[in-house]
């Protein structure tokens, strides 16, 4: 079973979102993956009750790492939970770029997700120039080492991680199967070294309805984390139904 999470980012308004859930509850419900949709805070609720009784899950694009407190402007995991999403993305490469968030900053938005019962997906990747001066494994071993920290072997099962490429999101270049299946192997084996045991690990990064049937064939690679594609239900529709 994999997964295939679409990340809508700030996109989108009401009533757009709302058509978008609408048509792509279908899709999940004939699929036997796993289908999450990364809506914007505000929609939350609204993706929630209309995705309610059916096979389609719910996540928020971040999640705060404190349980409540003077944060003006952010989101607790708690918060989440209690109004019915079950899935968090964490350390999206436009945080880390845009928001300034850290691989500290990451572990503790897992840790507190984790706590609450929420279920992450960890973006992990290298940028360009990183790949092109063969910085790859050490800066994935980096990102893995620093988001894990304080996390136990029971735990790995229930973290998702996403390997997207810097490089490779938004631009319309993908990894090459083979890079990206390589790369994941790479994460997965670092990931059985340190806990005996790896989280499943998903592609993500100009994943569209073209591409998506030669990467989810590859034997790493657990999923997509889809951002553009996903804005659209037949594309991402056509990324459910590949393989
Ligand atoms: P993209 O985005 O599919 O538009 O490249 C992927 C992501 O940012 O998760």
């Amino acid at each position: 079973m994999k997964i295939i999470a679409g990340n809508w980012k700030m996109n989108m308004l009401k009533a757009e979102s709302e058509k978008l859930i609408k048509d792509i509850i279908p899709f999940a419900q004939a699929s036997s993956d796993t289908v999450v949709a990364f809506v914007p805070f505000v929609y939350l609720e609204t993706a929630i009750s209309l995705a309610k009784g059916t096979k389609l899950k719910i996540g928020a694009q971040n999640v705060h790492w404190a349980e409540n407190g003077a944060f003006t402007g952010e989101i607790s995991a708690q918060m989440l939970v209690d109004i019915g999403a079950e899935y968090a993305l964490i350390g999206h490469s436009e945080r880390r770029q845009f928001f300034g968030e850290t691989d500290k900053s990451v572990n503790g938005r897992l840790l507190a997700a984790l706590k609450c019962k929420l279920k992450p997906i960890v973006c992990i990747g290298e940028t360009l120039i990183q790949r092109q001066s063969d910085q790859t494994e050490q800066i994935l071993n980096m990102q893995l080492k620093s988001a894990l920290e304080w996390i136990e072997k029971a735990e790995l099962p229930k973290i998702v991680i996403a390997y997207e490429p810097v490089w490779a999101i938004g631009t319309g270049i993908t990894a090459t199967s083979e890079q990206a299946d390589k790369t994941i192997e790479y994460m997965k084996n670092w990931m059985i070294k340190q806990f005996g045991v790896s989280a499943p690990v998903l592609y993500g990064g100009s994943m569209n309805e073209i591409n998506a049937a030669e990467l989810l064939a590859q034997k790493h690679i657990d999923g997509g984390l889809i951002g553009g594609a996903s804005l659209s239900s037949s594309k991402f529709g056509k990324i459910i139904n590949a393989k």
